[in-house]
């Protein structure tokens, strides 16, 4: 198993984006879950990266990282290629609510470094870390305060920048990556909710709304990926109609991750691992 020194595993705990349903408080229980990094012999692939939480705890050589949110691709890469310029834009941002809401509906900056230190202002400062948009897509999340605006620094970033060094980034929907996936690639998924749990009714960080059919076209190319070689894990509302999808697979169920350390588990979350391979502890569904 991987071992971290305390400087990475603080922020591998950090991350530099907020996420609602990011899996870095579960990664105490999921990291005995997932392969060792010398044991994938082909890619990493995490087809809904949101804050990227378990790539930063891998830290894998070759990996591919996609998301259909652009804003937070784009973001990806300006930190992979220019962190302090990243920095330099977002520390300038003002500190109050009306500098909030003159960055989120007046600054429409054009160059990527602009971009990304808008998103990663907004992510920071916005209420409870949510990505919501309107009709017309922009960002309408309201205000949520400076407190985990500088809980990130320079040198964070500069960090995050080198554990993006020559992984591919891409804006697509999960089918494409997985159909792409070959022998001995490992996918990690962590698909929105379904639809009526607490995300879905939230919009918490839902850029298009996941639907059941989309579990369903989540599900065939799993098990196609599957029959070519691919392993992979995703995690998972445990609801019945979803987990059916997925026979043949393993399952077990996780802890819920509460509390501000990461790995502090509490009561059943309601979700669940799917592995195409044997886990310690997982059912065969
Ligand atoms: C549960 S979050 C991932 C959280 C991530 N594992 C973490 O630790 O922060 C789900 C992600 O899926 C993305 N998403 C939603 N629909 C998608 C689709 N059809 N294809 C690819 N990504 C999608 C969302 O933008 C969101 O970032």
């Amino acid at each position: 198993m991987l071992q971290l020194n305390c400087k990475e595993t603080e922020r591998s705990a950090k991350a530099f984006v907020r996420y609602p349903g990011g899996k870095r408080r579960l990664l105490v229980f999921l990291r005995r879950c997932l392969p060792a990094v010398e044991d994938i012999d082909g890619k990493y692939i995490e087809p809904f990266v949101g804050s990227g939480a378990v790539f930063f705890y891998l830290r894998p050589k070759r990996a591919v990282l996609s998301d259909i949110n652009p804003e937070l691709i784009d973001l990806y890469r300006a930190i992979r290629y220019a962190p302090r310029q990243v920095w330099a834009v977002y520390k300038e941002f003002g500190n109050t609510k009306t500098d909030y809401y003159l960055v989120r509906d007046k600054y429409t900056p054009k160059a990527l470094v602009e971009k990304a230190a808008r998103t990663l202002y907004l992510n920071r400062t916005c209420f409870k870390g949510m990505w919501r948009h309107n009709r017309e897509g922009r960002f309408n999340v309201g205000y949520g305060g400076q407190q985990r605006r500088w809980v990130i620094n320079q040198e964070d970033l500069v960090y995050y920048s080198s554990a993006l060094r020559g992984v591919e980034l891409e804006c697509a929907d999960f089918q494409l990556l997985i159909d792409r996936a070959q022998e001995g690639d490992f996918i990690f998924a962590d698909p929105p909710y379904r639809p009526g749990c607490r995300e879905c009714l939230h919009s918490h960080y839902v850029w298009h709304q996941f639907k059941y059919h989309d579990y369903q076209r989540l599900a065939e190319c799993l098990q196609s990926a599957k029959s070519r070689g691919v392993r992979w894990l995703m995690t998972i509302s445990s609801h019945e109609d979803i987990i059916c999808l997925l026979k043949g697979n393993y399952a077990l169920r996780i802890p819920r991750g509460t509390g501000k350390m990461p790995g502090i588990l509490t009561a059943d979350s309601g979700e669940v691992i799917v592995s195409s391979y044997l886990i310690e502890g997982s059912a065969r569904l």
